[in-house]
């Protein structure tokens, strides 16, 4: 097989077989094929687009590039797993899973950390002193069997031409492509082996996805690409154009993902976990349990009520070596040195708490990272007191502050001046969520239509 044919045939808007993309994908993975032969074709398939069946395709080469999980046999029972396209202040894996799990579906959750905007579960779990997530296979599996709740670091056995493939895209402009998109994200979930796959689209401001069309597109695509590898797939697309919850930063968001584990929590963050733990549930039950919406949410609303979700996070913390006196009593978790409240300079209502704008402010705190390897701070971070359309008297606190330097403090004091537009008219509160896809799985291995 020869490159250049391959490139002219995606220059030229014409379809890849199989044979073709298989051969890139493992010339790429081997390091026979050089950089700027498939920067060439990332820029292609950016300009020019994959059909379908050329997406279900470079996702199954990128998922066969490494080892796969066979998370059904570890947990002995359908596996059901999330995954988040990440938005500003989202810790629903940290209330989620363990919600499911109480109510009786075991979770192995391979997770991710924090680049760029996108926030990371691992880097969140961080924060609880000692928390292990480099976990072997072995003791991955044994955890899911005796807790029913692991959450640990994606190995670099999954889909490694994935991770090949995004740092080129990274460096060559070719990040926001969709069919590149979704490939990616999908040759990881399905490598990491779950039956059923509920995906988080996040549209917005504080998103990858700005525009809801394009979210609605990339939905569809990680849907169908689940329905051709045989897995269960809903794709819910839900709204970031306000941070959720109001904790953003590490251990602040352990701390209000504990609120709410407790049965507290802002109300935001509640019903979206309560949304994406039904539809978890859903695709657990295979049509035979938790087929009906109002009894699957009361039994998630009994695990935040009687404690089992909570005792279910401990029981996690306590196998994977993390100090449990953090859960127990989250005064204990980082803190920052500085913590300063800004408050509302009128009455008025809440315009809009811009996502993109609340986490420049909080990047000037150190909560994330700007390239791989960079240090965080887990004690900083913004509490959010407000949502939108939200009436407030003067005087009343917007958001709170948490620095660990005078200086980052001053930065981020800057970032926030005017953020917050108080108004005298009413203003909608915005939706939480925009719309729900269901995919309807083909048999493991069917070929695409
Ligand atoms: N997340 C991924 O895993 N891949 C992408 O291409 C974009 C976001």
């Amino acid at each position: 097989m020869r490159m250049i044919d391959i490139l002219e045939c995606k220059r030229d808007g014409a379809e890849l077989t199989k044979a073709e993309i298989d051969w890139v994908i493992e010339a790429y993975t081997d390091g026979s094929l050089p950089d700027y032969q498939m920067s060439a074709l990332l820029m292609a398939i950016l300009l020019r687009g994959m059909t379908r069946a050329e997406i279900s395709q470079l996702t199954q080469a990128m998922v066969r590039s490494g080892s796969e999980l066979r998370l059904r046999d570890m947990l002995g029972s359908y596996a059901v797993d999330k995954h988040s396209s990440g938005g500003v202040g989202d810790k629903t894996s940290l209330v989620v899973l363990p919600m499911v799990a109480a109510c009786g579906v075991p979770v192995a959750k391979m997770s991710g950390r924090a680049l760029g905007y996108t926030g990371g579960t691992l880097d969140k779990l961080e924060s609880i002193a000692g928390f292990n997530v480099t976990l072997a296979t072995e003791r991955i599996a044994r955890q899911a069997r005796e807790v029913g709740l692991v959450i640990a670091g994606q190995s670099e056995e999954l889909a490694p031409a994935d991770g090949l493939i995004y740092a080129l895209r990274d460096v060559t402009a070719t990040v926001p492509s969709i069919p590149l998109i979704a490939s990616s994200i999908m040759s990881k979930k399905i490598a990491a082996g779950a039956d059923g796959i509920v995906l988080d689209v996040k549209v917005g401001e504080g998103a990858f996805m700005t525009e809801l069309d394009l979210g609605r597109e990339l939905a569809q695509q990680m849907v169908r690409i689940g329905e051709d590898a045989g897995r269960d797939v809903i794709a819910v697309i839900s709204n970031m154009n306000q941070p959720l919850g109001g904790a953003v930063g590490n251990a602040l968001e352990v701390r209000e993902a504990l609120d709410t584990l407790r049965g507290g929590g802002p109300e935001d963050l509640r019903e979206h976990c309560l949304i994406i733990a039904g539809h978890m549930l859903s695709l657990a039950g295979q049509g035979k349990r938790w087929v009906d919406p109002g009894e699957t949410r009361s039994a998630l609303l009994e695990s935040l009520d009687s404690g089992a979700a909570l005792q279910l996070f401990r029981d996690m913390v306590v196998a994977q070596d993390g100090d449990a006196r953090m859960v127990d009593e989250p005064d204990r978790l980082p803190g920052a040195r500085l913590v300063e409240t800004l408050a509302a300079d009128r009455a008025g209502v809440v315009q809009s708490v811009p996502a993109r704008g609340v986490i420049h402010a909080a990047f000037a705190l150190g909560v994330g990272r700007e390239a791989k390897g960079d240090a965080l701070d887990h004690g900083t971070g913004l509490w959010l007191q407000v949502k939108v359309g939200q009436r407030v008297a003067e005087g009343e606190p917007l958001v709170t502050i948490h620095a660990n330097s005078e200086e980052s403090l001053a930065r981020c004091r800057a970032e926030l001046d005017g953020l917050i537009p108080l108004v005298d008219e009413e203003v909608a509160p915005l939706p939480l969520v925009f719309d729900a896809i269901h995919g309807r799985r083909q048999p493991r291995g069917a070929p695409s239509p």
